[in-house]
């Protein structure tokens, strides 16, 4: 089985990414993958910026915002400390609780996809993903779970846009397809099973 993978998972809000992301660690572990996890936006000061305007303590326009998670993102490849590129060269197989087809996604809601997909190239040269986790659920199970499990909502939790950030996840994957490895699992089933179905996909690879 291939080591020093770097996975990235996505899905819209309430997909179940984080449930996935520890499933798949636990599984690699015990493989003898030696595994790193992260997520973005991460817990830089540009992540802390982008929190507080999810949150609605700061405003700010589209264009900005998708600039905030591109630096926050290369920041996250490339710092010294803890960075993505760094956690590849110690061997560590990293998983990723969100990547670029995130900005792909819910930017392109409000702006261009293009502009979206070009101003993240440099991260696609610096780090492509071996392979992309496309969790796929419904809107509505998973306005339902959001609902459920939180006491507020943030910016784009509504079913109006994650119907539509759903639709755009769709188009950039085929886009892209050339260019990126996704592998999409049906998300509206228990978790064990779609972490089944992600652990077979991944000893492939
Ligand atoms: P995300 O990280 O994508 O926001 P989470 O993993 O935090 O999603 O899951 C959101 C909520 O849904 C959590 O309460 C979690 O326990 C629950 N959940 C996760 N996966 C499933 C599933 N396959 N079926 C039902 N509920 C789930
Ligand atoms: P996250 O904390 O992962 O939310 P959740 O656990 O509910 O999935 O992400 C916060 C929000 O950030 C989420 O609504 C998606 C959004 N986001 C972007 O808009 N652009 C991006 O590039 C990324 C990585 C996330």
């Amino acid at each position: 089985m291939k080591k020093n993978l770097f996975i990235a998972l996505e899905g819209i809000d309430g997909s179940g990414k984080s449930t996935q992301v520890k499933l798949l660690s636990e599984s690699l572990s015990q493989s003898g993958h030696k595994v790193y996890t992260t997520f973005e936006p991460t817990k830089s000061e540009m992540g802390v910026m982008i929190r507080n305007i999810f949150s609605g303590k700061t405003e700010a326009d589209q264009g900005t915002i998708a600039a905030l998670f591109l630096a926050d993102r290369f920041n996250h490849i490339l710092n010294r400390a803890d960075g993505l590129l760094k956690k590849m060269e110690e061997g560590y197989t990293v998983i990723t609780d969100r990547y670029y087809f995130s900005s792909y996604a819910y930017h392109s809601v409000h702006m261009p996809m293009n502009w979206v997909i070009d101003m993240n190239k440099p991260c696609s040269e610096l780090l492509r993903p071996d392979i992309t986790i496309y969790i796929d659920i419904l809107p509505e199970v998973s306005m339902d779970r959001i609902i459920k499990n939180r006491e507020s909502t943030e910016l784009y939790e509504t079913l109006e846009n994650l119907t539509a950030v759903r639709n755009k996840y769709l188009e950039a994957f085929e886009i892209l397809k050339e260019d990126e490895k996704v592998f999409r699992t049906d998300g509206n089933r228990e978790p064990e099973l779609i972490a089944k179905d992600i652990f077979n996909k991944i000893i492939t690879l």
